[in-house]
Parts: C-alpha cells; structure tokens; sequence
C-alpha cells in the first residue's frame, strides 16, 4: 500500500497544473445562496451539510464541478451550480478557503482506535493511514487537491466513507478512497471520523 500511495500522490500531482485560482471578494457575494446550508462563512451547523471553511482551492472546484456535471450527486445542491461558470466556482472556492474551519470535539470513548486508525491504518488489513494524504494535521494537501479533513462534522465524514464503501460516491480518482474505505468496519469508520471532528493542529 505504501507503493500505491506513492504512486498515486505522483499520478494525482497533474492536478497542481497551471490553475489560474478565483477571486475570494467576488465569491463571497456567489456562495449567498450556499450559506444557508453550508454556513454564511463556511462553517455549517447541520452534520451532514459539509464545512467549506478552510478547504483547498482546487478541491473545492473539483468536488463543485463535479456535482455540477454529474460525477457526484449531491440531491440537495441539484440545480444549484447549473448556471455557474467555471469561474464563478473558483471565486466560490476561493471565499471559502480563506474562511478559517471551526473545530469540534472527539468522542474520548472512541479516540484510541480513531487515533491508530487515522496515524496507522490498520495494517492488517491493509488499511492506510489517513495522514499519508490528509496530513497529520488534517490540513490534507491542498496542491494535490487531497482535501483538508480537520474540524469535518463526523456524521458527514461517515457518510462518505459509507459512500466510498459501497461505491455510491465514484468521483475519487484512481478510486483512491473506494481502496481505502472498502476495508474499513462500521466501528473504524465512527471512530476516525469522531477523530477528525476534534482533529487540529
Ligand atoms: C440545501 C442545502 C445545500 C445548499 C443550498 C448547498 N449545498 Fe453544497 N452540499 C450540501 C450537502 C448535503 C452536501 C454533501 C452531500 C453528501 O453527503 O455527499 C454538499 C456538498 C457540497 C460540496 C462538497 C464538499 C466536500 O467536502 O466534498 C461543495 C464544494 C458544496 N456543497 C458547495 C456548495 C455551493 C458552492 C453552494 C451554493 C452555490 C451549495 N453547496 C449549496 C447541501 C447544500
Ligand atoms: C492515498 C491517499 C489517501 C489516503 C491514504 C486516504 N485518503 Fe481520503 N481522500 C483522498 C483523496 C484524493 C480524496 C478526494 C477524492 C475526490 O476527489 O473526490 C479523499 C477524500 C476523502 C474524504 C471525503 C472528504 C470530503 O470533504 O468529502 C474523506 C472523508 C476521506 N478522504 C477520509 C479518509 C480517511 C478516514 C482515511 C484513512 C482511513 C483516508 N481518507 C485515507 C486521498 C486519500
């Protein structure tokens, strides 16, 4: 798995390319109309609506053109993003990674396993360790467009990793993620994602 991170973190670097970035001023005034679900800065207050405060740029756009195009489905967001332009979603992307991630707390019942699985993975399974991609801090690699998982409602965390695991969400590339949650138990997946939720520097 090491190798395959390797390889992978190599294969996804394309993704760093010439990307001209957004304007953070002008995304404020067209995430308005996100606030409502995802916060006015970002920072939602309903777990399964994820927090954009604080995600990198690129991933960001990718997730945003993704949903946009059909690659993820998010019923909630349908029609939301039809009408943008690729440059409206980087000045989106742009406001709501300068917003700075509030953080939550970590269940202390399920905080050793959700530590061991997020800095080691469980190797017998073959799992990988969270922090190769998505930092020890949970800054994740914004270059790479690995997202920044630190301060993430638990209960969304869950439901991506369910996701990944049962291939609902397919927009991973190189299924880079279905790989990783698709060994992963019900009591991993709560664990880690309480982990996350308090994860900070
Ligand atoms: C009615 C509620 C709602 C509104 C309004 C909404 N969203 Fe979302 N959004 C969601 C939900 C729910 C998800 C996650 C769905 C899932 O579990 O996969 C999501 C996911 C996302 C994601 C992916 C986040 C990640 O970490 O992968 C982005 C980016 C996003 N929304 C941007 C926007 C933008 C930009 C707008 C405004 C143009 C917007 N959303 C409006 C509910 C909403
Ligand atoms: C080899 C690199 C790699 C490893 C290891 C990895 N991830 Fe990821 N992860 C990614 C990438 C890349 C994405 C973004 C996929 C996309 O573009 O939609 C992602 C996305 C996610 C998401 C969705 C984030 C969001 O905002 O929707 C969650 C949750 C997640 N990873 C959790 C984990 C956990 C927990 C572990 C450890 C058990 C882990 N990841 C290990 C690369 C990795």
């Amino acid at each position: 798995m090491k190798k395959l991170v390797a390889c992978l973190m190599i294969g996804l670097g394309w993704m760093s390319f010439a990307y001209a970035g957004g304007d953070a001023d002008a995304g404020q005034g067209k995430a308005a109309v996100c606030g409502g679900c995802h916060g006015a800065d970002g920072n939602s207050l309903i777990a399964s609506f994820p927090k954009l405060a604080g995600q990198g740029e690129l991933y960001l756009v990718k997730q945003m053109m993704d949903i946009r195009d059909g690659a993820r489905e998010v019923p909630q967001m349908a029609g939301l993003l039809t009408s943008l332009s690729d440059q409206d979603l980087a000045d989106i992307a742009a406001y709501y990674a300068a917003q700075t991630s509030s953080i939550g707390a970590t269940d202390p019942a399920m905080v050793d396993l959700g530590r061991q699985m997020y800095r080691a993975g469980n190797a017998a399974k073959d799992v990988a360790a969270c922090t190769a991609c998505h930092s020890p801090t949970g800054a994740g690699n914004p270059q790479a467009a690995f997202p920044a998982l630190s301060g993430q409602h638990a209960d969304y965390i869950i439901a991506q990793l369910k996701a990944f695991r049962t291939e609902t969400r397919t927009n991973d590339k190189a299924k880079i993620m279905r790989q990783v949650a698709a060994l992963m138990s019900d009591k991993e997946i709560a664990a880690v994602a309480s982990y996350i939720q308090g994860l900070s520097n």
